[in-house]
C-alpha cells in the first residue's frame, strides 16, 4: 500500500510563537504527515487579530460546551440541538486533513471527526459556508445520489428532493442541508472512488468547521467505513503538543506501519449510537492516589447513552460530576495551600508557580493505563503568570479530549475492535 502524505492542521486556537517558520510549502513525506497550529502563519484559519490567553481560553471552552451538547445529543439519538455562542471562529473538531476530491481533484482541508460518520463537503453555492468550496460541475468523476439509492437509505433523516436524496441536520451549533452525492476521495496518493458524501448546500449557525468535515467515526458512510478495502477499517493519529513551534504529526491510515508495541483496551458498541467509540474508563489517578469515585460515574449504558468516549474534536476533557469533583479535589489537595481562581469554565488556576507540586495523572483502562504528563491537563498562560487544570465537569458523558490525546499515538483497530494508545513525542 502507499503511503499517504496528508496535511493536519491543529485547529485549537491558543496564541502561538509566531516567530518560528515553519516553512509551509514543505511537502509531506512518506506516512509523516504536517500538522500546524490554526493561528501558525501557515494556517488558512489563523485568526486576524491575536487573542489574549484569557481570550482564547475562553473560546476553546465556548466551542468544547457546544460539541459537547453535541455530542450528548447524539447519544440520545435525533434531537434538535439549540445553537451555542456566537463568539466562536471555529468550531471543534480541531484537527483538519488535507482531501483531495473529483477528477481533476479539489483540494479541501476537512476537520477530522473520530465521533461523526459521513463527511460533509461544501459545495459551490452553498449559502453560509466559507469562499472555499468543491465545484461539483468541474468534476466528471461527480455524481448526486437518488433516492433509492442504498446510501440514502442509510441516513436516518434523508428526504426526497425531486429525484435527489436530501437531508437536513445539525454538527454542532450549525445546522446543515445537504444533498448526498458521490465523488473519488483521495487522501494523498490512494483513491476511494465513489465515495459517499455530503454536498453541502445551505450552513446556519457560524460555527461548522469552514472546509467540511471528515467523519471518522464507524457507522457505515464513514471515511473508515467507505475505505475499508484500502485501510482495513484501521487508523491512528498522533496529535503534537499546541505549544510546540513544529506542529507537525502523523496520521497513519491502514495496518502498515501501526505500532507493534502497544497496549489496547476493548472499543464498546453503543447499538443506539455506532458512530461513537466508547471505552471503558474504570478509573482515574493522581500521582500515585487512585481516586475514590463512585463506579457509576463511568458506567456504559448504552440506553442512556452514559459511558466514556474518545473524541478529536472536543478540546478539553469533561468528567461527569462525581469523578470530576473528586478528581479535582485530589488535585487540589496536591497542591496545598496554594489559592484557587477560576477561568470561565475551569475551577481549579492557580496564580502561583506550581508546577513542582504537580503530580501525573493517569486514566486507567481494562489493559492499559494512560499517564499523562502535565501539559496533557495543565495549560499555561504565555506569560506562565495562569495556570488551570484543563477539565472541567459534563453532564452525562466522560469525554477524552484532544488535549489529553496529545503526544499520544492513538490506534483505532476497529475490526479487533480495540482501541491502542502509547506515549509518542510528535511534536
Ligand atoms: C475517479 O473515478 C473514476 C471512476 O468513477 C475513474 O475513472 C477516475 O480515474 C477516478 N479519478 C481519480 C482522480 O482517481
Ligand atoms: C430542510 O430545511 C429546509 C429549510 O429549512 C426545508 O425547506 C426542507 O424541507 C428541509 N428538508 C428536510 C428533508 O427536512
Ligand atoms: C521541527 O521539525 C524538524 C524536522 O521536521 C526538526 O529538524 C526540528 O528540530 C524541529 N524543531 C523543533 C523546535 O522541534
Ligand atoms: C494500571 O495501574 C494500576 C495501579 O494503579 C495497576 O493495578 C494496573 O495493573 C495497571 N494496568 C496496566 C494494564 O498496566
Amino acid at each position: 500500500m502507499e503511503a499517504l502524505h496528508l496535511i493536519l492542521l491543529f485547529l485549537v486556537s491558543l496564541t502561538v510563537v509566531h516567530s518560528l517558520n515553519p516553512n509551509c510549502g514543505l511537502p509531506s513525506q512518506g506516512s509523516t504527515l504536517r500538522v500546524y497550529h490554526v493561528s501558525s502563519p501557515c494556517s488558512p484559519f489563523r485568526p486576524k487579530t491575536t487573542l489574549s490567553w484569557e481570550e482564547s481560553v475562553l473560546q476553546m471552552q465556548a466551542d468544547d460546551k457546544t460539541r459537547l451538547v453535541y455530542l450528548t445529543s447524539l447519544v440520545a439519538g435525533r434531537s434538535f440541538v439549540p445553537i451555542g455562542s456566537g463568539r466562536q471562529i471555529i468550531q471543534s473538531p480541531t484537527y483538519i486533513v488535507k482531501a483531495n476530491i473529483g477528477t481533476p481533484a479539489q483540494s479541501l482541508l476537512m476537520a477530522l471527526d473520530t465521533s461523526t460518520d459521513m463527511a460533509l463537503v461544501p459545495c459551490a453555492g452553498c449559502v453560509g459556508c466559507s469562499s472555499s468550496t468543491f465545484d461539483s460541475t468541474k468534476s466528471v468523476s461527480f455524481s448526486s445520489l437518488a433516492c433509492g439509492a442504498d446510501q440514502c437509505k442509510q441516513v436516518q433523516s434523508s428526504s426526497c428532493l425531486g429525484t435527489t436524496c436530501s437531508l437536513n441536520m445539525t454538527y454542532g451549533g450549525s445546522t446543515v442541508a445537504a444533498n448526498l452525492a458521490q465523488d473519488n476521495l483521495t487522501l494523498a496518493t490512494d483513491s476511494v472512488i465513489g465515495y459517499s458524501f455530503s454536498c453541502i448546500k445551505n450552513v446556519a449557525g457560524g460555527s461548522f468547521p469552514p472546509q467540511g468535515v471528515l467523519g471518522l467515526g464507524r457507522g457505515p458512510l464513514s471515511f473508515v467505513s467507505q475505505s475499508k478495502s484500502l485501510y482495513s477499517s484501521t487508523f491512528s493519529y498522533c496529535l503534537p503538543s499546541f505549544k510546540s513551534s513544529n506542529f507537525s504529526g502523523t496520521l497513519r491510515l491502514g495496518l502498515n506501519g501501526q505500532p507493534k508495541n502497544i497496549k489496547f483496551t476493548p472499543l464498546l458498541v453503543n447499538p443506539r449510537r455506532t458512530s461513537l467509540y466508547y471505552v471503558n474508563l474504570i478509573g482515574i489517578r493522581v500521582g500515585s492516589k487512585v481516586v475514590n469515585i463512585p463506579p457509576g460515574a463511568f458506567a456504559f449504558n448504552p440506553n442512556t447513552g452514559g459511558g466514556t468516549i474518545i473524541d478529536s474534536g472536543t478540546v478539553f476533557t469533561r468528567l461527569v460530576d462525581a469523578a470530576y469533583t473528586a478528581v479535582r479535589d485530589e488535585f487540589r489537595r496536591r497542591m496545598g495551600k496554594a489559592v484557587v481562581s477560576s477561568l470561565g469554565g475551569f475551577d481549579t488556576c492557580y496564580t502561583v508557580p506550581i508546577g513542582r507540586h504537580v503530580p501525573t495523572m493517569t486514566f486507567m483502562f481494562p489493559g492499559l493505563n494512560m499517564s499523562l504528563p502535565q501539559d496533557n491537563f495543565l495549560i499555561h498562560s504565555s506569560s506562565g503568570s495562569t495556570t488551570c487544570l484543563a477539565m472541567s465537569a459534563s453532564p452525562a458523558l466522560n469525554v477524552i479530549a484532544n488535549m489529553q490525546q496529545q503526544n499520544h499515538r492513538v490506534l483505532f483497530d476497529i475490526p479487533n475492535s480495540r482501541l491502542g494508545i502509547s506515549r509518542e513525542i510528535c511534536s
